[in-house]
């Protein structure tokens, strides 16, 4: 007896809906890929209760004329493609022929359409995919679907909905990726019934960026820079180095104008970023990738959330080369503002700063029990005698100059000006808080610098640098030491072994499973070479499966050296921290330390003046 049958159309809808809705975010996430695809220059989007109870997406697109509104309503009918061929390079965002039925199928529906010249538009209602009422109707040309009731049919489905403020976010985050992936487009959300945003339609990702997110995130990115090849083209903007967040939320990632989700991009991003990010954090990326279609296979995931590159290989390089380059390029730049003259208005500041008129200070500093460490500012009230611990930072002198930009991190000095004339000073520590932090002053207010993170970043790349030149200075054990390991570590090691001598590490193969090493880097403390060994190799195997030697041994390093920077909580001289703040500004990324944390916070002027009332 035959026990296959074919299902019903409408349940074949529902089960393939299955795949393409599976909240109220895909809803509007395809509704509104429809209507980007239909050439619409405004999107705004309606939800009400977290999508559940209505999503309405209206656009100002082509419409569509009654057969065809009626035809895109059935399961594989598509305007976007026509043979298989197609498929091999999609320009446009759909093209399955999937969404409208399947939604459709899961809900009470409603579609209003019309072409532009049209005497009348279109009105269908679907409920649970069976088509109601088809009518005229008489909306504005374009096209506006309203989705109601989302799986009041489904019941099962509906309980793996989220909360509606959980559901409410993930539409946000979805048209948050088409508005940056599309600023040329105007996009509204109105979520019961208050506006959340309303953005106009602009000429630039920065503007789109600016706002939908504001000027100060704006401020902290750099536009990608220097990467196109024949086969690709990389552009957006990325987090300047120490910039990051806890969730992805801010890790954008477009490919060909689709935006999606991809380890391999994802992957790249951090490997650029490398000693720029914190660990645990996610970095902040507006990245477009645009590649010849037929590089890209859209055709993989149901939701066309994933793609598949021809050459993964490829595209990973160019984005960790993109990424490096980027965050080089900025540092180039910041250092060319450093040279930049100071801007009138900063100016001022700067010389009423540096005039002896300071009637306040003096009491500032006056209770010298509670400001122990701390000398008081500007040249012209110090008084070393007033200050408890003259011999730690007790002097204030002028530096040679360093200016720190707008954006709060300092630029690297360039040794040559520093050696030869000690140019007029752009900022001045003031003093170390908590044995840990060094204020200075800059043009632009107060900036403080961690200590133990600066010489954190400053050994880093020091060790690094000596490392890329004549490899580490090593140290002989005492007595060799030998030791066993499992044998899938054995095989890592014996993969390795150049790269970990080059790092200092004298290791050499002594039987299957056993090595001995006899000598370790200089700058290491360590007691049982073995006992480290193993957690070096647990780390460094963790750390980075297809990292590159380079990349292995900067693991290592940044993984050393924090136990022998400053500590918070060590006191210095103060040459010590003239010296700690020039090394720091002559590092390749001063602005964090080699796990990412930032090395720097500048507070400008204005934040203290609207913190003081003074501006508001
Ligand atoms: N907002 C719209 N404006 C104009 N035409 C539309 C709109 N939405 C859908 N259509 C038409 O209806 C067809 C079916 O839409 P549907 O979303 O179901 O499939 P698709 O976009 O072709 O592919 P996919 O399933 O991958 O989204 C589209 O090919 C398009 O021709
Ligand atoms: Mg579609």
């Amino acid at each position: 007896m035959g026990r296959i049958r074919l299902l019903s159309e409408t349940v074949a809808s529902q089960v393939a809906a299955g795949e393409v809705v599976e909240r109220p975010a895909s809803v509007v996430k395809e509704l509104v890929e429809n209507s980007l695809d239909a050439g619409a220059r405004k999107i705004d989007v309606v939800i009400r209760r977290g999508g559940i109870s209505l999503v309405r997406v209206i656009d100002d697109g082509c419409g569509m004329d009654r057969d065809d509104a009626l035809l895109s309503l059935e399961r594989h009918a598509t305007s976007k493609i026509r043979s298989a061929v197609d498929l091999q390079a999609v320009a446009t965002l759909g093209f399955r022929g999937e969404a409208l039925p399947s939604i459709a199928s899961v809900s009470r529906f409603r579609l209003t359409t019309r072409e532009a010249g049209a005497v009348a538009g279109t009105e269908i209602l679907v409920n649970g995919g069976k088509i109601d009422i088809v009518r005229d109707g008489g909306e504005a040309p374009g096209t506006q679907i309203e989705v109601r009731s989302l799986f009041y049919n489904l019941p099962a489905r509906r309980k793996f909905l989220r909360s509606e403020n959980t559901e409410s976010r993930n539409i946000e985050h979805q048209i948050h990726l088409q508005a940056i992936g599309h600023p040329e487009i105007g996009f509204s959300l109105i979520r019961d019934d208050r506006t959340l945003f309303q953005l106009p339609a602009t000429a630039t990702l920065g503007d789109r960026i600016r706002d939908l997110y504001g000027a100060e995130l704006l401020q902290r990115l750099v536009q990608v820079y220097g990467a196109t090849s024949p086969k690709m083209r990389i552009g957006g903007f990325i987090g300047q180095a120490g910039l990051s967040r806890q969730n992805r939320s801010q890790q954008l990632v477009f490919v060909n104008g689709r935006a999606i989700e991809s380890s391999l991009i994802t992957g790249a991003v951090r490997e650029g970023y490398h000693t720029a990010l914190m660990k645990g954090q996610y970095p902040v990326t507006f990245l477009f990738l645009e590649l010849d279609p037929g590089a890209v296979d859209v055709n993989v995931h149901p939701a066309k959330r994933e793609v598949r590159f021809r050459d993964p290989n490829g595209v990973r390089e160019a984005v960790v080369r993109c990424i490096r380059q980027t965050l080089e390029h900025a540092r180039a730049d910041w250092q060319e503002k450093f040279h930049a003259p100071v801007q009138p208005a900063r100016g001022a500041s700067v010389s009423a700063k540096a005039a002896p008129n300071l009637s306040l200070r003096p009491e500032i500093t006056a209770p010298e029990t509670t400001h122990r460490e701390l000398p008081h500012l500007g040249t012209a009230v110090t008084d070393p005698g007033r200050l408890r611990a003259p011999e730690i930072v007790g002097q204030v002198r002028r530096l040679p100059e360093h200016r720190f930009d707008s954006a709060g991190v300092a630029p690297a000095l360039q040794s040559q000006q520093r050696d030869t004339k000690p140019v007029q000073q752009q900022f001045e520590i003031i003093g170390v808080l908590s044995k840990l932090y060094v204020l200075m002053e800059n043009a632009n207010g107060l900036v403080l610098v961690d200590q133990h993170a600066a010489h954190e970043r400053v050994l880093f790349e020091e060790l690094r640098r000596r490392m890329e030149q004549q490899g580490v200075p090593t140290q002989k054990l005492l007595l060799p030491q030998t030791f066993d390991v499992p044998p899938r570590d054995a095989d890592w090691i014996e993969h390795n072994l150049s790269v970990l001598q080059r790092m200092g590490i004298g290791i050499e193969s002594f039987g299957p499973n056993t090595f001995k090493i006899d000598s370790l880097p200089s700058f290491l403390e360590v007691s049982d070479a073995a006992q480290f060994m193993r957690k070096v190799i647990d780390d460094l195997k963790s750390a980075s499966n297809s990292a590159s030697a380079m990349r292995l041994g900067e693991e290592m390093i940044a993984k050393t050296v924090c136990r022998h920077a400053v500590k918070a909580n060590d006191l210095l001289r103060y040459p010590e921290v003239e010296k700690l703040i020039r090394d720091l500004l002559d590092c390749d990324l001063p602005y964090c330390c080699p796990h990412g944390r930032p090395t720097m916070i500048q507070i400008s002027l204005a934040e203290l003046e609207k913190k003081f009332g003074r501006k508001f």
